[in-house]
């Protein structure tokens, strides 16, 4: 699906306006002080604009995190597919796994443009030198896992995601209007079979709230611990816009009404709005279990990363055909 605003025109180098930081005859301090000015007017960086090695840095780890768990949060769902209760179920879940694929194509494209090849970012992550998020860690064991994956990871994940369209990265910004607008499908489709579910058998109802008792934990953790404003370098960047607690906050005031209101019981006794302070309080995640899972050791890390190592191992062949150089035929 395309949306329309992902038709903005991306004017080519030579239409823009040259921005201060290209001018050769600054010093690298007054190229990084113009730089800073630009980004904190709310101004786009383009691919082959000069950028302080720390920005091009930030933005890398950033977006290739991001197309990590793009890629490997497409194999908790791939084991349902089979396992699909219809035809129609089985249709929308190998569509979003395609679109999520598709993702993780766009976001590798825009990381590579920062310097590091395709092939590094694999073998990174196939090596466990980078990471991806914690969700994509934890095994799916019943059809109420695609529903609340569907519905409640993808709705973390757009929280963050829509603040990200108006990341000072250029390329990344118009990726997200995109990526959002497919988003937005999956978390349809989610609440539609956590919905069937709910109004289903007490087996059912039973299944989606072991499901969510399950994710609430690393649902929680996902957007990771508080960390102050003034010290994170990627909201200085502006590459996001928000903190972790501020995504957390979000998730729970559209969440929570839409979990109670199926009838469903979130497993958190401590969970309630606090009026006075406006915001909402909580169980403290487990912040050990969330550093201990995505540095690898989580219940399906190695496993998943296994799979990722022999897929990679038997798709070498096409790799090296499509990128083989051609041979002149012979005279
Ligand atoms: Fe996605
Ligand atoms: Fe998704």
């Amino acid at each position: 699906m395309t949306d329309p605003l992902a038709l903005e025109p991306v004017l080519a180098p030579d239409e823009r306006a040259r921005p201060l930081f290209h001018d050769p005859d600054l010093t690298h301090e007054e190229r990084y002080e113009a730089f800073v000015q630009h980004v904190h007017s709310g101004l786009k960086v383009e691919a082959t604009d000069w950028m302080p090695d720390e920005y091009r840095q930030n933005v890398l780890r950033f977006v290739e995190m991001h197309a990590n768990s793009e890629l490997m949060g497409v194999l908790p769902e791939r084991d349902w597919i089979m396992r699909a209760p219809t035809l129609k179920r089985k249709l929308a879940l190998t569509a979003k796994i395609q679109d999520e694929v598709g993702h993780a194509q766009l976001l590798y494209r825009v990381a590579e443009d920062l310097g590091k090849p395709r092939e590094q970012m694999i073998t990174d992550l196939i090596d466990g030198k980078t990471k991806f998020h914690n969700v994509f860690h934890y095994p799916t064991k019943s059809w109420g896992d695609v529903g609340i994956i569907a519905w409640l990871v993808d709705a973390a994940a757009i929280v963050a995601q829509q603040a990200l369209r108006e990341s000072s990265y250029g390329p990344y910004s118009r990726t997200m209007k995109k990526i959002c607008w497919e988003e937005s499908v999956h978390i349809m489709h989610g609440r539609d079979v956590v919905v069937t579910l709910v109004n289903g058998t007490d087996n059912q109802r039973a299944m989606v709230q072991e499901a969510l008792d399950r994710w609430w934990g690393p649902l929680m953790q996902m957007h990771g611990p508080r960390s102050p404003r003034e010290k994170d370098r990627d909201l200085f960047w502006r590459i996001k816009a928000k903190t972790s607690e501020e995504l957390r906050q979000e998730f729970l005031t559209i969440y929570v009404p839409r979990l109670l209101e199926l009838g469903l019981v979130i497993p958190d006794p401590e969970l309630r709005f606090d009026d006075a302070a406006g915001e909402w309080r909580y169980t403290e995640p487990d912040w050990d279990e969330l550093r201990r899972v995505v540095t690898g050791h989580g219940p399906m890390s190695q496993e998943r990363l296994a799979f990722r190592r022999l897929n990679y191992d038997e798709t070498a062949w096409v790799r090296s055909t499509v990128l083989a150089v051609p041979v002149a035929p012979a005279a």
